[in-house]
């Protein structure tokens, strides 16, 4: 038996060597499979995928566009079956449609991209002797939610007066969810979905707490605005109110209806990741993704249940409805607030610090209570970027996943990037963003007071400085540099069953495609990052879930590159030349049958 490549336990694969293939690369000696396309029919009765003539009832018994976040859940008494949960985060039409005009789409055209987002939920079947991996159509556990599907708002700020519509004169009752980027699994058994970028959705706003959250003053790039009148904010104000919140999902009960958490704040949810505290109350993290805004957490005050009964679900779908909602302000501690490739890293004992977490408003059966001046606890909970405006949260570089470790507690938070740090009178680096014009992005590692999920202080330190390990201006959390592979804008992360936190990127800088990467957290090895799989090109590499025997990942709008179209692909992945390029999910294995990284 050849001896496996070094690294920590986990990650004893070779390295994928940074390329710009059309392809999905893997490790020697791995393998990869389609687990599941854009399109393929999931519900029964649904029709196979025909992108020239595609309809709204069709996609909506498909498998939606652009996946990003997975979940891969237990399907007790299924035996070598899991139900996968997916995000489909947006459309890029002129991928989707042959003959796209941009300035004048098709009710036909809008009501399709309705339904290709939203969430998926789908059983998928292992094949017992490799970890390949199939989805199982018609299943009844499988399901679609889309831009139209009913939703209830809960939580404090539902019913009030910011969330009523025309339509809706309750203001606890929405269509549709949008823009779900990544998310979380909770204990409890259902999964965590954070609506990012609704801003791009709504038209013609000229209010001052739009403008906060980037929506527009004019149309909007896919006129949805034109087909119903919910997303012109001139003629119906709150309905772009009730978007931009952490939306929960019972993937096991096919009837229910998926919720939006106010109490969770709103403002670009990336994502939304749960620890328990020792007595059982759930502790939710969530990064806010714009250049300069905030990450957040929240406390719940009431303790999960056991059990799977019906009385004992309801009650844990209740969890997020009461708790306090916090924001990060964080403070350095040493002279250094600028890594300027000088050569000067947080291993010198430099780049770490203290921080707080500022509380926002706290909910409670009772009703809920506003801890910023100024501001009720309902406008907290619809215009959370100005309560965190108010009480000086730091502005940070983009936050996206947040992941606390199942293994040590501690809680990884990733910056993507930000180029405009310090450009012209925006924020200078400082010692928690310390690089100007921030292209490749960092990781912070948190740690809470006394390692207790609700403390409201904490310790933190630079993790993972990203970049070329050539230049001087990067940090592996102190391993070696010439033996690790280059990353670049680090966006989703999960942990293995070692503790190793696996990154994917988004919009690598560095001229190669994004991908997928592991990184000891702990131990001898810690810092040692090696890439296990890169993307096809246009791609993002997104959703990773790590098991034993296997890697799942997202391969999120391959093709897209500025000009192309369905006529001019940039991208024949993951069908070959002459067939439509689809977003869809990939399952990785080892081919002779062994576990992941052993
Ligand atoms: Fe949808 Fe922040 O990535
Ligand atoms: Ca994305
Ligand atoms: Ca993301
Ligand atoms: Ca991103």
């Amino acid at each position: 038996k050849p001896t496996p490549p070094k690294g920590a336990r986990g990650l004893r694969y070779s390295s994928v060597a940074p390329n710009t293939l059309d392809a999905v690369v893997t490790p020697d000696g791995y393998g990869y499979n389609v687990v599941i396309r854009w399109g393929e029919p999931i519900l029964r009765g649904a029709p196979a995928f025909d992108p020239e003539n595609q309809t709204a009832a069709a996609q909506a018994g498909q498998f939606g566009y652009n996946n990003d976040f997975l979940a891969l859940l237990p399907l007790p008494g299924e035996t070598g079956r899991q139900l996968l949960v997916a995000n489909h985060e947006y459309t890029d039409e002129i991928l989707m449609f042959r003959g796209y005009d941009a300035a004048n789409p098709t009710r036909q055209q809008v009501e399709v991209a309705w339904a290709a987002h939203g969430l998926s939920a789908v059983v998928v079947e292992g094949e017992r002797r490799s970890g390949r991996l199939v989805a199982v159509p018609r299943h009844p556990l499988n399901r679609r939610v889309t831009a139209t599907s009913e939703f209830r708002l809960t939580g404090p700020a539902a019913g009030s007066d910011l969330l009523k519509t025309s339509a809706d004169p309750t203001g606890t009752k929405v269509l549709g969810t949008l823009n779900n980027c990544s998310g979380g699994t909770t204990p409890w058994g259902t999964t965590l979905h954070g609506e990012e970028n609704f801003n791009q959705y709504f038209a013609n706003s000229s209010r001052t707490t739009d403008k906060r959250y980037g929506i527009g003053t004019g149309a909007t790039e896919r006129k949805w605005e034109r087909f119903d009148k919910r997303f012109d904010v001139a003629q119906e104000p709150n309905e772009v109110h009730r978007f931009g919140y952490v939306v929960e999902f019972d993937p096991y009960d096919p009837d229910s209806v998926p919720r939006k958490h106010t109490a969770l704040g709103r403002f670009k949810h990336e994502a939304a990741t749960v620890r328990l505290t020792d007595d059982g109350r759930p502790v939710v993290y969530s990064g806010d993704d714009e250049r300069f805004d905030y990450f957040y957490k929240f406390v719940g005050s009431k303790r999960m249940r056991k059990g799977h009964g019906r009385a004992v679900r309801e009650h844990n779908l209740s969890l997020l409805d009461e708790g306090t909602l916090y924001v990060a302000r964080l403070t350095g501690d040493s002279p250094a607030i600028e890594i300027d490739g000088s050569g000067k890293l947080p291993g010198d004992g430099e780049f770490d610090g203290s921080g707080e977490w500022i509380p926002l408003a706290t909910a409670s059966a009772e009703g809920a209570v506003s801890h910023v001046d100024g501001m009720s606890a309902d406008e907290v909970f619809v215009f959370t970027r100005l309560a965190g405006d108010k009480v000086g949260a730091t502005k940070m570089d983009r936050p996206e996943d947040i992941q606390p470790s199942p293994h040590t507690g501690k809680v990884y938070v990733v910056l993507t990037n930000n180029t405009n740090r310090g450009v012209g009178t925006n924020a200078k680096a400082d010692e928690a963003n310390p690089r100007n014009a921030n292209k490749h992005g960092h990781v912070l590692e948190l740690t809470e007071r006394r390692n207790r999920a609700e403390s409201t202080s904490f310790a933190w330190s630079l993790f993972l400085v990203a970049g070329d390990p050539d230049n001087p201006a990067t940090y592996f959390a102190g391993f070696p540099k010439d033996d690790v592979s280059p990353i670049s804008c680090p966006d989703n992360v999960a942990f293995d069953p070692y503790g190793n936190l696996w990154i994917s990127t988004d919009g690598n800088q560095l001229g190669s495609h994004d991908g997928l990467f592991g990184v000891a957290t702990k131990g001898e090895r810690r810092g040692e990052l090696k890439q296990f799989l890169t993307v096809p090109t246009g791609a993002e590499t997104c959703g990773p879930v790590i098991q034993e025997r296997r890697v799942l990942v997202a391969v999120q709008h391959p093709g897209e590159i500025d000009g192309a179209s369905v006529e001019k692909p940039a991208s024949t992945w993951p069908d070959g030349p002459g067939r439509i390029t689809r977003p869809a999910v990939v399952a990785v294995w080892k081919k002779d049958g062994g576990d992941i990284g052993v």
